[in-house]
């Protein structure tokens, strides 16, 4: 049907028929088009397909349509390649299927209890001409399900992470060749992606975070023309994607050969609240519970520093620790850099923890991907917010605080394999 192996294709289908199928409805899953700039005439944005299509179909071709129906069962309509293409991007390639433009006639000629509709909006002309209303609740239910169908891993996406994980490894690792005082952060950013692509990645899975200095207390500090300084640190978050797979991995670099003392202490705790969320990592483990766990070394760490008072527990509950942990521990990855995250089927929705919104409220199950990447950081916005500081008044020793603003901000990250034999790290051999 598209560009991946076709037995993992058909295994995947199978996997996903007797969902659609117990419902009884005709299930329609847009790829996507391509978004145009807005004021850009016939430019568009760089494309990628739904997730729910590109796992079912294996094909990054925008335009497609995958049909489930009850009696037909999988049916791909496909945009046919045109000259205008040829012409301008070259030797493109189109999935085996029927043409799009056949859709209309197909779907009003067949019978349908209920219509749902997964992924991407329809092109307008077609879902004018549907035969019945979208359901919009058996649409959500369904898109939920897949989601929990995609979230363990087959053999071939865990060979494209790892091999995502090989490019952004190359990427970290001239990265800490490059980094010395007086080397821009996009500098540093170009030699990180070079180096990812060299190595085989079609490109980055997201935006390069590149923070020198205070700047690495910006969660998602864009590289810009900050010089790194004889005492900054580096925080560089990274990830190469290959076939829609990326890794995401972030990693501090001094910018001489060591951390000054304050940076060691700040990375000292991160690495073992990481090396916590890590080993919590099993079968069964409720993700709350492995962001609760590094959360309580974090905060263990930053009472040995005497930036909180009293107990670690206590500011889990107080939710002080999210002054300096002001994120969830990670999230799921592999099919896109936030893959099929949320929540169990039938749990509410916003569950928070430790005064954080957390991306994933589910438990681990084998085959799952997840990234660990927990971070103290020193973000003026939240330190200088008087009604903060005054709720935190007791736990937090504010004064003890100013001076480790210079820090910035660490986050340790690597994308963890959970198995039945515990955590298997993919990242593990890019140093920290
Ligand atoms: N690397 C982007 C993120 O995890 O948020
Ligand atoms: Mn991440
Ligand atoms: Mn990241």
């Amino acid at each position: 049907m598209g560009n991946l192996d076709s037995a993992t294709l058909v295994a995947r289908l199978e996997r996903t028929t007797p969902i659609f199928r117990a419902t009884g409805a005709t299930v329609i899953i847009g790829a996507g088009s391509p978004i145009p700039v807005p004021g850009g005439q016939d430019r568009v944005h760089p494309y990628a397909p739904h997730p729910a299509y590109y796992w079912l179909t294996g094909t990054r071709r925008s335009g497609g349509i995958l049909v489930f129906h009850p009696d037909d069962e999988w049916i791909h309509f496909v945009c046919p390649v045109t000259n205008a293409e040829r012409l301008w991007e070259g030797d493109v390639v189109a999935p085996t299927g029927i043409d799009v433009t056949d859709l209309v006639e197909w779907i009003q000629s067949r019978t349908h209890t209920r219509i749902a509709l997964l992924g991407c909006e329809l092109p307008s002309l077609i879902h004018a001409s549907l035969p019945a209303p979208i359901d919009g609740e058996l649409s959500a239910a369904l898109a939920d399900q897949l989601d929990a169908t995609r979230r363990r891993k087959d053999d071939t996406e865990i060979a494209l992470m790892r091999r995502a994980v090989a490019a952004t490894h190359a990427g970290h690792a001239a990265a800490q060749e490059f980094i010395r005082p007086g080397v821009t952060e996009r500098a540093i950013q170009i030699v990180v992606e070079s180096a990812m692509c060299q190595q085989g990645a079609d490109g980055t899975g997201y935006g390069t975070t590149v923070g020198a200095g205070t700047n690495a207390a910006v969660l998602h500090s864009k590289p810009g023309s900050r010089v790194v300084g004889d005492d900054d640190l580096v925080l560089i978050d990274a990830g190469g994607i290959i076939g829609g797979y990326t890794a995401d991995v972030t990693r501090i670099y001094a910018a001489h050969e060591h951390l000054t003392k304050r940076q060691q202490s700040i990375y000292d705790i991160v690495l073992a609240a990481e090396e916590e969320g890590i080993r919590a990592c099993k079968v069964g483990a409720e993700w709350h519970d492995v962001h609760r766990a590094a959360a309580h070394v974090l905060a263990q760490g930053l009472i040995g520093l005497g930036l909180l008072r009293g107990t670690a527990d206590a500011a889990l509950e107080t939710e002080a620790i999210a002054l300096f942990f002001p994120h969830g521990i990670g999230h799921m990855v592999g099919l896109g850099v936030r893959d099929a995250g949320g929540r169990a089927l039938g749990r509410e929705a916003g569950r928070r923890s430790c005064g954080v919104a957390v991306r994933c409220d589910f438990a681990l199950e084998e085959n799952f991907i997840m990234s660990v990447e927990p971070g103290l950081y020193f973000v003026p916005a939240i330190l200088d917010d008087s009604e903060r500081r005054h709720r935190h008044r007791d736990i937090v020793n504010w004064d003890a605080v100013t001076p480790w603003r210079e820090v910035g901000g660490v986050r340790i990250e690597d994308n963890v394999l959970v198995t039945a034999n515990g955590p298997d790290n993919l990242t593990a051999a890019i140093p920290k």
